[in-house]
C-alpha cells in the first residue's frame, strides 16, 4: 500500500515529502480561484490512478465532471468509478455525512476530501456570540471525527478551507483560514495558496506542524491541472 498520494507537482511533492501522507490531515486554504478545488480533484485522480478510491465531500457543489475529465486526460471513465462523490446541501447534512464516514471507508479508500469544510459553517454565522460558539464547537467536532477516521483507517485527508482577511494593529493585512484555530489544531500540514499578479500563477507555501520553514514554490493553473511553473 503506497504511503503517499502525489499531488503531481514535483516541487510541491518534494516539500510534502512525496505527497499526501496516509494517516495525516492536510489543510488547504487560499482565496477564491486560486486552485484549491483543482488540487483536490488532481489528488483524487492520482489516488484513482494508484487503484484507490476517494471519498469526495463536495460542500461547494464545484466538483465538475468536465474539470475532472481535463485533469484525468483520456482515463476519465475508468478513474471516475474510483471517486465517490457526496454532496451535502447544508451544514446539518455535512455533519450527517462526516458522522457516517466510517461506514464508507473500506480498505480500498486512500483519500478523503472535504471541499470546503467552512462554506456552510460560514453561511450559518450570524454575529451572535452564542451561535458562533455553537458552530465552532460543531466544526471542531467534525474535524475531530475526520482526524479519528484518518488515523484509524490510515487514509490521507485533504480538507479545504476558505480564508478571511485579518487586519493587524499596524494596518498589515493577511489571509487566514476561516476558523483558523480549529482548522490548524487538527491539521498535520497546511498548504496555503496565494494569488500573484498573473492569474494562472500561484505561490504555494507548505506549513509544517514543526514550524520548520519551507521555501514557497510557484505553480501554474493549466488545463490539465496544477503543474510546476516554468518561465
Ligand atoms: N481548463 C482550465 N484551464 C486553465 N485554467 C482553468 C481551467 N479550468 C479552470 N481554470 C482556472 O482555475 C481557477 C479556479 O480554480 P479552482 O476552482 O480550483 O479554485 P478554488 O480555489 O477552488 O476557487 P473557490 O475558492 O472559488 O472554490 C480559475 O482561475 C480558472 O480560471
Ligand atoms: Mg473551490
Amino acid at each position: 500500500m503506497p504511503q503517499t498520494i502525489p499531488t503531481g507537482c514535483g516541487s510541491l511533492d518534494e516539500r510534502l515529502k512525496g505527497g499526501l501522507r496516509r494517516g495525516n490531515i492536510v489543510l488547504v486554504y487560499g482565496e477564491a480561484e486560486t486552485g484549491k478545488t483543482t488540487l483536490a480533484i488532481q489528488c483524487s485522480v492520482n489516488c484513482a490512478r494508484m487503484g484507490y478510491k476517494t471519498i469526495f465531500i463536495d460542500c461547494d457543489n464545484t466538483f465538475f465532471a468536465r474539470r475532472m475529465a481535463q485533469i484525468a486526460s483520456g482515463d476519465f471513465d475508468e478513474l471516475a468509478t474510483q471517486i465517490i462523490l457526496m454532496r451535502p446541501q447544508n451544514f446539518n447534512q455535512q455533519a450527517f455525512v462526516i458522522d457516517r464516514l466510517a461506514e464508507y471507508v473500506g480498505e480500498k479508500v486512500g483519500l478523503i476530501v472535504v471541499d470546503t469544510i467552512t462554506g456552510y459553517y460560514r453561511e450559518e454565522l450570524s454575529g451572535n456570540m452564542t451561535r458562533t460558539l455553537k458552530l465552532n464547537r460543531e466544526l471542531n467536532r467534525q474535524m475531530a471525527c475526520l482526524a479519528q477516521i484518518t488515523r484509524a483507517k490510515n487514509v490521507a485527508s485533504l480538507i479545504v478551507s476558505q480564508v478571511r482577511s485579518v487586519v493587524f494593529e499596524n494596518a498589515d493585512v493577511t489571509m487566514q483560514p476561516v476558523a483558523m484555530r480549529v482548522m490548524k489544531f487538527w491539521a498535520d500540514t497546511a498548504i496555503s495558496i496565494w494569488p500573484t499578479t498573473e492569474s494562472d500563477k500561484i505561490r504555494v507555501n507548505v506549513e509544517m506542524r514543526s514550524k520548520k520553514r519551507v521555501k514557497p514554490t510557484l505553480l501554474k493553473i493549466a488545463e490539465k491541472g496544477l503543474q510546476d511553473y516554468r518561465k
